[in-house]
């Protein structure tokens, strides 16, 4: 949610800022703001409502000059997206942004006012300005003065704050919330992500949990939350970033569709022998640690939960071990039972996500043998605080919607069920089929590729519609979910999904010509229940949109559209169904003419509860 970037350098650094921003748009995207001091100590701070763009206009219209500043783009949380509200936020001569949630703003606010503070936000953030402008009364600098501060907020913060009166620094903040300081030569960054800092750089430093960090244009300088200075690792970063080129494609969620088979080879790449996963893949230990597992615990959220379910139905029937999935904003809230020898296996594409990282550290402290997160951002909070991790090696995702993140985390997923299914009863030959089936993965995508004209004819269908009802069995069930969550966040239809074996207990009753059903229908041993499922449908007056397998042979009718998806292995059908859905409900969204890549509402990666 919220992204931030910073700077202190010689040179004027507002353009910087503002494409930092743009870069960081699709965490968050109801305000802007920038503010930058020059070497006078004046100050120009600018805010806007809306996106980016409107910043950047605002920016171009109004001189602003500065080689020091500091930048927010903005998902409210407190207070409404309004001007007022936007980011970075004043107390006198401070001026911070932040992401995250201060809990106790409240009470701080109470106390804040009686000592003569005056508000003009609603904003949690805005106690931070003036806590920190209290602290510098007595504390000797900006950094003491932040150090104090960060002792009286509870919550979730990744802080940048400046003192007009000062501008040879700022001095940043994390706890909860993602910071990365970008090394320049004579000049140096921060930022809540590293896409926003590669044009000027390619060395970074990942701030840990509680670190406060000053920085100059010539220095660094990290303390831990004890105060103590400490030194972090300096990381060369190759992630490669085209974020201004979405080349022939309208949006950047239909290039990352078109990107799943080149992903695919990436994820795959190196890890696979001929006939079985190579032991290294899953980093130093993992064999040894794999041997031990005889029960996984997957937790995440949303599309990565979707596929943890899909992971569950490969690690019991393929992998012949238990496994739970659980939905991470519920699993750390609860007291649950550790199974003996259980491996907490974490997914995410930005390895930030508030839920899932409380779960991971919750876990920790539970027993588990071991943790694995299967993850899209190196350097993320998951990465560095798991056991083992497994990288997905998508290339950035920017469309808010997750697909190709998705797709590899589900090959991330298959392959650890090879791993883990070695030590279980995996036979050498079916390592080997499996092996075989992903490795003809990114072909058969293309293949599934080739379908896009027909699912934009039948995209047409969905333009008056308000509900949709997805349908699917086994492993094609969680395919469904995510089917359904696609549709929702980028069209704003309402869809639900449901085992197809439960139709009839229920969701039967809202069936109607008004209602598209889309059921997902590789021809598997499911295949017979399931299409007596669509009977079900068909006899009530349904609209049915299959996708299916040639062989299963569906006929499209008048109450019923069918399009043929490549045959493929049983374990890859989760994989190659889902591209079609997706490709739906780009589509419907297209017709509705909503902000694909940056739906309402939405940010790409939650960092808070
Ligand atoms: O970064 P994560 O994978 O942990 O994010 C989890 C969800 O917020 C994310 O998958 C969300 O559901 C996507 N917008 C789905 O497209």
């Amino acid at each position: 949610m919220c992204g931030i970037v910073g700077a202190v350098a010689q040179r004027d650094v507002v353009d910087i800022l503002v494409e930092g921003l743009r870069r960081l748009e699709y965490r968050g995207y109801d305000s802007a703001g920038v503010a930058v001091v020059n070497a006078s100590g004046e100050l120009t701070r600018l805010r806007r409502l809306g996106k980016v763009k409107e910043l950047a206009d605002a920016v171009a219209a109004t001189p602003a000059t500065g080689g020091t500043g500091i930048a927010h783009t903005r998902w409210a949380t407190h207070g409404e997206p309004s001007e007022r509200n936007a980011h970075p936020h004043l107390s006198s001569n401070i001026t911070v942004v932040h992401n995250g949630i201060i809990e106790n703003h409240s009470p701080l606010r109470d106390d804040l006012k009686a000592k003569g503070y005056v508000f003009t936000s609603d904003t949690d953030t805005e106690v931070i300005a003036h806590l920190v402008e209290e602290e510098l009364k007595s504390a000797g600098s900006l950094l003491a003065a932040v150090q104090k501060t960060v002792k009286q907020l509870h919550g979730a913060y990744g802080t940048v704050l400046l003192d007009k009166t000062d501008p040879s620094r700022v001095v940043v903040a994390r706890s909860g919330s993602p910071l990365v300081i970008g090394l320049g030569i004579g000049e140096n960054f921060i930022a809540s992500d590293q896409l926003a800092l590669l044009p000027v750089t390619r060395r970074f430093i990942f701030l840990e949990e509680g670190d406060v960090a000053e920085i100059t244009r010539h220095s660094v300088s990290i303390f831990d939350s004890n105060g103590n200075a400490v030194e972090r690792e300096v990381h060369e970063s190759n992630v490669s970033y085209d974020a201004g080129d979405k080349g022939q494609y309208r949006h950047f969620m239909l290039k990352e569709i078109y990107e799943q088979p080149h992903a695919i080879n990436n994820t795959l790449e190196g890890r696979l022998s001929r006939d079985s996963v190579l032991d290294e893949t899953f980093g130093n230990g993992a064999a040894e640690l794999f041997k031990k597992v005889k029960h996984v615990q997957i937790v995440a959220c949303g599309t990565s939960y979707h596929s943890g379910m899909v992971a569950r139905y490969w690690l019991e029937s393929l992998g012949g071990i238990s496994c739970n999935v659980e939905i991470a904003s519920e699993f750390r809230y609860r007291k649950s039972f550790v199974q003996p020898n259980s491996l907490l296996v974490s997914i995410s594409q930005s390895g930030e996500t508030a839920d899932t990282l409380a779960a991971l550290r919750l876990a920790k402290e539970a027993g588990y043998v071991g943790s694995l997160t299967i993850c899209n951002v190196a350097g993320s909070s998951l990465v560095r605080e798991s056991d083992l991790a497994f990288m997905t090696r998508a290339g950035a995702e920017i469309g808010v919607a997750s697909t190709k993140a998705f797709i590899t985390q589900l090959v991330g997923l298959a392959m650890l069920t090879l791993a883990i299914g070695k030590y279980n009863g995996l036979t050498d030959a079916q390592q080997r089929e499996l092996t075989e089936a992903l490795q003809s993965l990114p072909g058969k995508l293309e293949q599934t590729l080739a379908l896009a004209p027909q699912i934009e004819a039948l995209a047409e269908e969905f333009a008056d519609k308000h509900h949709a009802l997805f349908l699917g069995r086994g492993d094609q069930y969680p395919i469904a979910m995510e089917g359904a969550l696609k549709l929702k966040e980028i069209s704003y239809i309402h869809a639900e999904a449901y085992a197809a074996g439960e139709l009839k207990h229920g969701p039967l009753a809202l069936i109607d010509a008004q209602m598209p059903i889309i059921v997902v229908a590789p021809n598997n041993d499911l295949l017979e229940k399931l299409k007596s499922n669509v009977e079900e449908v068909r006899a009530r007056g349904g609209i049915l949109y299959v996708f299916a397998d040639a062989d299963a042979r569906f006929q499209s009718d008048a109450t019923m559209r069918v399009i043929n998806v490549p045959h493929v292995a049983d374990i890859l059908a989760p994989i190659v169904y889902t591209l079609p859905l997706q490709l739906l409900s780009y589509y419907v969204a297209i017709i509705k003419g909503t902000d694909v890549d940056q739906p309402r509402n939405l940010a790409k990666s939650v960092t808070v509860e």
